[in-house]
């Protein structure tokens, strides 16, 4: 999977990937990930200018057309042949989901395109973005850290990433339930017992447990993944 970001922020990433499971993906060719700044695809080439003032006269000011434009192109000729998705990060974005998640998972290349200040020019959007992506209902500064959490939630799905260890078969929302509770040693701490089906070493009866908890958490706190499901 090549992941091909566009920004005006391209150092925001340097931490994000440079630890853990994105790391060793990277290390182990399975992921590779481009970072691209916006501003270098400005038509004006003194001031480098990104931003203008929408017509209606809306307060805030919109990322211009052209470097959009430019930087997009330029991504698509680096990713020529593996057919890149161009997905632009917004709040007014299909809502982002395991779902989703799995389906970007199976591309071989994603172009993640992130927003700034009120947002892009509408002809951006017709003209070259396939898919809007939200994070959730709540309004971020700009779209890098959604970008991140896109690279992170899809590249923990691409085979070899994880191990058997921390599979991702175990994590919430993967057969679209939450997760059950978790328990590491001592035994007791604080007075608490790890339940007695976790230590009988029966296994049916310990995924069983799993399974119910998995419900009953899921049933409290979320009901709309069940009626999906
Ligand atoms: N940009 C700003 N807020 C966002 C959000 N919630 N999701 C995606 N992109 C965003």
């Amino acid at each position: 999977m090549i992941f091909d970001i566009l920004t005006l922020f391209p150092a925001m990433f340097e931490g994000a990937f440079s630890d853990s499971i994105i790391k060793r993906a990277v290390e182990k060719g399975l992921v590779s990930i481009g970072i691209h700044n916006i501003r270098d695809y400005s038509d004006d080439l003194r001031h480098q200018t990104v931003d203008d003032y929408p017509y209606g006269g809306d307060a805030g000011m919109l990322m211009k057309p052209e470097p959009l434009a430019g930087a997009i192109t330029a991504a698509k000729e680096r990713l020529a042949g593996s057919d890149p998705v161009v997905v632009y990060m917004t709040p007014a974005g299909r809502l982002l989901d395991q779902d989703i998640v799995k389906e970007l998972a199976e591309k071989k290349s994603l172009i993640l395109l992130c927003g700034r200040y009120k947002g892009i020019d509408q002809r951006i959007v017709d003209n070259y973005v396939d898919m809007e992506l939200s994070i959730g209902d709540y309004v971020l500064s700009g779209g890098e850290i959604p970008a991140m959490a896109v690279v992170d939630a899809v590249t923990r799905l691409i085979p070899g990433v994880l191990g058997n260890m921390d599979s991702a078969e175990t994590d919430s929302f993967h057969s679209g339930l939450l997760s059950h509770p978790h328990y590491t040693r001592p035994e007791i701490f604080e007075g608490i017992r790890v339940p007695e089906v976790l230590i009988s070493g029966h296994h049916a009866n310990i995924k069983e447990w799993q399974k119910e908890k998995s419900i009953e958490i899921t049933r409290e706190r979320r009901p709309d993944l069940l009626k999906k499901r």
